[in-house]
């Protein structure tokens, strides 16, 4: 931990919406009087029909029950769009930059409303009603916002699949979320790369219980002749040029769900969690307001990918619930190479930029090179999210890319919360490099001990919130129970992150990581049960214990430990097929990367697998393992750290 400190720039004081006097009081009048608080934020949305309640939230065990606005009526899309298109129709909305560097465009309010408008109408005269689920699994295009706005304009909830899943994860979706409709692409281009969308569409579609989907729409755009399932089957560009572009937005209460977010859990299959309209809507905003500080003409930049939570709220409904002009980059940092960020900034003129620290390390081990050739001056602000930052990728983040003028915003949060929680403000909070630093409005982080006892003071714990807010979740899609069981059991009356963190004494927060069996891998979440239920399906592995361990540029790599079936012969060859298993089955985010063939896992008497050892193995620690008192056989431990050494 360093003592390095970052003091607010005299300038941002001045011209942030808040200096630290105010970050105080307002953070204090929003513990004080939520209702007060949050009902006055819910001003900056435009509602059909007014709320009378605030909030009406209770953690209690067996009754979980979170509700934000509860009478109130709006609709997402009006207010991501008709409200600007009407008031703004020639601001830009969204800039797009395509993976070929030679591609662009900007799309207006005005414009926006219309594709919307249209998609929405193709949409309900396939069927799709209010309440239907849709999934959307696209590129990294205008029309992936497109579709996750049409969708909330006719009260369809979506669920957005990340373009790098494989069939097996598509299908598994459309089976638990029941999906009417899939919105897709025929490819999709990543670093210079085609990806198959549609093929992997008609994949997944193959699998038993995927027949709830009716309809799959295609935007073409390679045009290349994908095998067309008829009366399946929609041409996108055919669809919307016949649909009208005007298309009236449903009524929608605060509390129907928005989308489903499938993320993955310590147990089990990735869970679906699921956003309100209201209190979502008005957390991501009010977050990307305070947060980036976004004032009027700015051009913001999320280089996340809308398939996961930090694209739904920070590249399509916070920015755009704000009017904002929102940039959506189709490529990735190192291509064509690792000059890019520094060039779409420069073209873009880009004032805030939002990134994860797995990119950050990527284009730090490429030395001063990401920084030649642009000047990156129009930036203001930077964002960080995904995983802790260490000190030396914010340093260089911060000399590099921000030229040492730009205070980096290190936000922590989760797909659960819906928009930040934990993190500094532009014009209130001094830095320190490696802290996510003090709570957003209206959060109150506690750190427990393992037996739940509130921890006082500069301490580490286990990080948890103590009152709901608006931009929670509410459920797991069909699964109250273990929406209760995940959040709510570990510690009673209190929202259990998952997180460890540490406290300083000036009461800023340093997350440490997960304390539970999910692994963070280049920032993408991924559970160790799922990559094992993977590889066991495998016919050469009998059994598979997965954890996670230090690495460089991903922050966690992916350590597997198998145990081969009887007769099985262990070559080269067999270990690069069960790698490409599970990037087949999962997604190539889920690629183990090292694999250590073993006959015999360390298990306690009872058959448990004792995780700690293996994972203190994997990261080269052997001097602490810890109490192996209680392992059947000991001896194991020996064989694996031997057979670890020799790698
Ligand atoms: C981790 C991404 C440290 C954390 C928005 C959390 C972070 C998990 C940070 C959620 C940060 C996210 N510092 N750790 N600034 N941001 N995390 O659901 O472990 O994909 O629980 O949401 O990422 O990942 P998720």
């Amino acid at each position: 931990m360093s003592d390095d400190i970052f003091p607010v720039s005299e300038a941002l004081k001045q011209s942030s919406y808040a200096d630290n006097q105010r970050y105080l009081s307002l953070y204090q009048q929003s513990i004080d009087d939520p209702d007060g608080f949050w009902g006055e934020q819910a001003k900056r949305l435009s509602w059909s029909k007014p709320f009378s309640k605030v909030r009406n939230a209770r953690f209690t065990p067996g009754d979980i029950s979170i509700k934000w606005f509860e009478d109130g009526e709006l609709n997402a899309c009006v207010n991501c769009v008709d409200r600007h298109a009407k008031a703004t129709p020639d601001k830009v909305a969204i800039i797009w930059e395509g993976d070929d560097p030679t591609q662009d465009k900007k799309i207006t309010y005005a414009e926006l409303l219309e594709q919307v408008s249209r998609l929405a109408n193709v949409m309900r005269e396939q069927g799709v009603q209010k309440g239907d689920r849709v999934i959307i699994y696209m590129p990294m295009i205008p029309e992936a916002a497109y579709s996750m706005l049409a969708c909330a304009r006719i009260g369809a909830v979506h669920s957005v699949i990340f373009g790098g899943f494989s069939p097996n994860a598509i299908a598994d979706r459309v089976i638990d979320s029941k999906a009417k409709m899939i919105l897709t692409a025929d490819v999709g281009h990543r670093g210079g790369n085609l990806i198959q969308l549609k093929q992997n569409v008609d994949k997944a579609l193959e699998r038993d219980g995927t027949d709830s989907v009716e309809k799959v729409l295609v935007l073409k755009e390679a045009g290349n002749d994908n095998p067309w399932s008829k009366g399946r089957d929609l041409c996108w560009q055919d669809e919307l040029a016949k649909a009208s572009a005007e298309c009236a937005a449903e009524a929608m209460n605060a509390e129907d769900p928005l989308f489903i977010l499938y993320t993955s859990g310590s147990t089990g299959t990735p869970k679906g969690v699921v956003h309100s309209t209201g209190g979502y809507l008005l957390y991501a905003a009010l977050t990307h307001h305070y947060v980036f500080d976004y004032h009027e003409g700015d051009i913001y930049w999320c280089a996340a990918d809308v398939g996961w939570i930090t694209g739904h709220s920070y590249i399509v409904y916070g920015p755009l619930a704000n009017g904002a002009t929102t940039l959506i980059f189709e490529g990735v940092p190192t291509y064509p190479d690792v000059r890019r960020i520094g060039q779409v900034v420069d073209k873009h003129q880009v004032n805030i930029l939002y990134t994860a620290p797995t990119a950050i390390r990527a284009l730090m081990a490429k030395g001063d090179l990401p920084a030649q050739d642009s000047t990156r001056s129009s930036l203001r602000i930077l964002g960080s999210v995904g995983e802790p930052i260490n000190p030396e990728a914010w340093h260089w983040y911060h000399d590099k890319i921000g030229n040492k003028q730009c205070p980096i915003m290190d936000t922590w949060w989760q797909t659960e919360t819906g928009g930040v929680m934990i993190t500094p403000l532009p014009g209130a909070t001094d830095l320190k490099p490696g802290s996510a630093t003090r709570p957003f409005f209206g959060i109150q982080p506690a750190l427990l001990d393992a037996d739940g006892n509130t921890l006082e003071g500069a301490v580490d714990g286990n990080l948890v919130i103590c009152q709901s807010w608006p931009g929670q979740m509410r459920t797991v899609w069909g699964d109250h129970e273990r929406f209760e069981q995940t959040y709510f059991s570990t510690y009673k009356n209190y929202y259990f992150t998952g997180d460890g963190a540490r406290r300083d004494d000036d009461g800023y927060f340093w997350i440490t990581g997960r304390v539970d069996d999910v692994l963070n891998v280049s920032g993408h979440r991924l559970g160790t049960a799922e990559i094992e239920s993977s590889l066991v399906a495998h016919p050469a592995v009998a059994e598979a214990a997965v954890v996670g361990y230090p690495h460089d540029i991903k922050g966690q790599g992916i350590y597997v430990y198998l145990l081969p079936t009887d007769g099985t012969e262990i070559t080269e060859e067999l270990t690069k097929q069960v790698r490409q298993w599970v990037k087949d089955d999962i997604s190539p985010i889920a690629a183990p990367d090292l694999i250590q063939w073993t006959h015999g896992l360390p298990k306690t008497r009872s058959g448990k697998i004792m995780r700690r050892i293996l994972r203190k193995i994997a990261a080269n620690e052997y001097e602490q393992l810890g109490d192996t008192s209680t392992l059947a056989d000991p001896s194991v431990v020996d064989a694996l750290i031997d057979n670890r050494k020799n790698r």
